[in-house]
């Protein structure tokens, strides 16, 4: 299929490049600078990212484009554009102050196959310390704004090469998805192929040479991404499909029920397992939350290989991993920040092997294949919920007390986002119940001396930076009332207003 290649210098946008090219239509694989492929047959372009680095400093990212430059056509953002300017003759030097905002293109080559259907004015995002002061050889310069002399150049050629001193991936730049666009589709040839419907149709038949009549084994979560994993396996293969579904005792209110009765619906071959016993009597006493998570992931595997071992014939364990969850986010001093997780803890003895059929896709994806799977919505749009479940949003020690309070906190929460038409504008919302701390209220005639809940909604895209979501103070208001004069332990409602950095989504 073809490709376009995302170098990756360490931009917090390049993810977003990702997704823009993939809401074209169009297959992309992200990689690290300097791990361009060897066999690049498929690749019909490449895209050089951003980076918080200056390309004149000594431990910069640099990479011999030779071997692209002339054969591939050639995008460079910000960093990119430098990084071309900088190699090829030309120059960049320190800005003097940070140019960081929105900013209009003054000056456009609407000629140029870059800027194809471009208003005379558009309004561009830029965040730079550099500027390329000198283009490379053979450059033009097609775009100016009142600041940057060179916010965009052309070097021509059978396969082009351009730069922009802007960020066409983000929102703010409002024609940024035309730009890329008039790169992937009209400079690269894109021909469009990547939809949610083909990725099903292709999926469906590796799966099927992959596994042949072997049994499958998957753990589910409820999360959209484990269950699109499961009815894209059930598709393939039917009931060698085996999954499985712990109830740790700190899931929301019914859920388990609920998603139980989900899964059997679409036909699914679910075994539930009770092991709140368990995991609540592991987890008496215990406060901090690393021991917490251990305990619970330490659990966690044992439930499910205790399980998973009564499948004699298994051959192939699945997961939900998607694609954000294995790309190899650099830093500045160029380590990976994040890599591949997986279910550890199988018994070797197993020899399960991976299937891991989206882990190419981002979490808009993952819904689009599950709508063209024809799931129901509700599965599609929920929203992600931690591994740990309530245990990470009980601060202190957990007991069966302390979760039926926060479930029904939790579950009055969420009706009213869903009531007032929000919860699908939001990432992720939930209840945190603070434990440890009470404070006095008055209820009637008498004085309450209880715990606060927190709640906490964020808008996002990847989970990687958040904001806190502006939720309506009447809705806010009417949540906090449902919440003090219906749940027996709580007399304060607050609103955590963090984002994150430097807050996390959950509170531990
Ligand atoms: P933080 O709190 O790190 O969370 O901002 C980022 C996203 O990850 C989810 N999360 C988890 N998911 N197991 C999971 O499966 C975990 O241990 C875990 N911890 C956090 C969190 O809900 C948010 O979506």
């Amino acid at each position: 299929m073809q490709k376009i290649i995302i170098l990756d210098f360490g931009s917090q946008t390049t993810q977003l490049i990702g997704r823009r090219v993939r809401e074209l239509n169009t297959f992309c694989e992200i990689l690290p600078y300097n791990k361009y492929p060897e066999d690049d047959k498929d690749v019909i372009g490449v895209i050089l990212s951003g980076s918080p680095l200056s390309v004149y400093q000594e431990d910069a990212f640099h990479v011999d484009l030779s071997h692209i430059r002339g054969r591939l056509p050639i995008l460079g953002i910000c960093y990119g554009a430098q990084l071309i300017s900088y190699s090829y003759g030309g120059n960049v030097e320190s800005a003097g102050t940070r140019e960081y905002g929105r900013q209009q293109l003054q000056y456009i080559d609407r000629e140029n196959p870059l800027f194809k259907g471009f208003d005379e004015r558009s309004q561009v995002w830029m965040s730079h310390g550099d500027s390329i002061t000198k283009l490379p050889e053979g450059a033009h310069r097609i775009a100016s704004t009142e600041t940057v002399e060179n916010a965009a150049y052309y070097i021509p050629g059978t396969q082009p090469v351009f730069g922009t001193q802007f960020h066409p991936e983000v929102f703010h730049t409002l024609q940024g998805t035309l730009l890329l666009k008039n790169f992937v589709v009209d400079v690269c040839g894109s021909r469009q192929e990547w939809s949610a419907e083909a990725f099903v149709e292709t999926t469906v038949k590796e799966l099927r040479e992959q596994i042949g009549k072997d049994r499958v084994i998957l753990g589910l979560s409820g999360g959209v991404d484990s269950s699109v994993v499961a009815v894209l396996l059930h598709r393939a293969i039917g009931d060698q499909l085996t999954c499985i579904f712990v109830d740790h005792g700190m899931l929301r209110k019914n859920e388990f029920g609920d998603v139980m009765r989900d899964y059997q619906g679409l036909g699914l071959n679910v075994i539930g397992v009770d092991a709140s016993e368990k995991f609540l009597s592991d987890l008496a006493g215990v406060k901090e939350p690393e021991q917490k998570r251990k305990i619970i992931g330490r659990d966690f595997v044992e439930v499910f290989n205790a399980e998973a071992q009564k499948i004699k014939d298994a051959k192939w364990l699945a997961q939900g991993t998607i694609y954000p969850d294995r790309i190899e986010s650099l830093n500045i001093t160029g380590k990976v920040i994040k890599s591949h997780h997986n279910v550890g803890g199988l018994p070797k003895e197993m020899h399960l092997q991976l299937c891991e059929p989206i882990k190419w896709l981002f979490k808009d994806e993952v819904r689009r294949v599950g709508r063209s799977l024809g799931m129901p919505e509700h599965l599609i749009t929920r929203h992600p919920f931690p591994g740990p479940g309530l245990a990470v949003r009980i601060l202190g020690d957990i007991t069966r007390e302390k979760i039926r309070i926060l479930q029904e906190a939790d579950a009055i929460y969420i009706n009213n986002l869903r009531e007032a038409g929000l919860y699908d504008e939001i990432w992720q919302a939930g209840a945190i119940l603070l434990s440890e701390v009470r404070s006095v209220g008055v209820m009637g005639d008498e004085r309450t001396y209880e715990n606060p809940i927190a709640l906490r909604a964020v808008t996002s895209s990847d989970a990687m930076t958040a904001d806190f979501a502006h939720i309506p103070y009447e809705v806010l208001a009417k949540i906090s009332n449902e919440i003090i004069n219906k749940v027996k332990g709580v007399n304060r409602v607050c609103y955590d207003i963090s984002s994150k950095p430097p807050s996390t989504i959950e509170w531990e």
